[in-house]
């Protein structure tokens, strides 16, 4: 099966669980700026929330640049403090565009860990987290 991971950051919480999802499916994490170069049979598309939604880049990228017909199906992740804001919105707008999005999602919350606005660095996982994301792109 081909697999591409996308992912939009601004702190590193959101890229660390790109990476363990791309790792677990044989393949690299990338910015979502880069778009998708060949078809995929599955895309894990994430971002984290900030004020209560998904980065307005990542919702543009979805709206206007995503290429659907390169997506059979799409597999949102998100990272937050605690909200699914930004997962549900993935969720929103992919399938707007007439994407098939998969029903499972998964939402790694990190509290304050890598609040960018309160100095904290991001981007560091707990075995645990790690955990939970291997498991659920096994489960998928
Ligand atoms: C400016 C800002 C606003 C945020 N707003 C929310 C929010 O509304 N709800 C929430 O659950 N988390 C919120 N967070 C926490 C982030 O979603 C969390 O740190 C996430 O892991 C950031 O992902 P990133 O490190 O990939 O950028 C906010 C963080 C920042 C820096």
């Amino acid at each position: 099966m081909k697999t591409a991971v996308l992912y939009q950051s601004r702190g590193g919480n959101t890229r660390a669980v790109a990476e363990v999802i791309a790792s677990s499916s044989g393949t690299i994490a990338k910015p979502y700026t880069e778009g998708l170069n060949e078809p995929v049979d599955r895309l894990f598309l994430g971002g984290g929330a900030y004020m209560v939604d998904a980065d307005a880049g990542l919702k543009d990228f979805i709206n206007s640049h995503l290429d659907t017909n390169k997506v059979k199906e799409l597999v949102a992740f998100s990272t937050a403090g605690g909200q699914k804001a930004a997962l549900t919105k993935i969720v929103e707008l992919a399938k707007a565009r007439g994407i098939k999005v998969n029903e499972n999602t998964l939402l790694i919350r990190m509290l304050l860990k890598g609040h960018t606005m309160l100095g904290l660095k991001g981007g560091k996982l707990s075995n645990r987290q790690v955990e939970t994301i291997k498991a659920f792109v096994a489960k998928l």
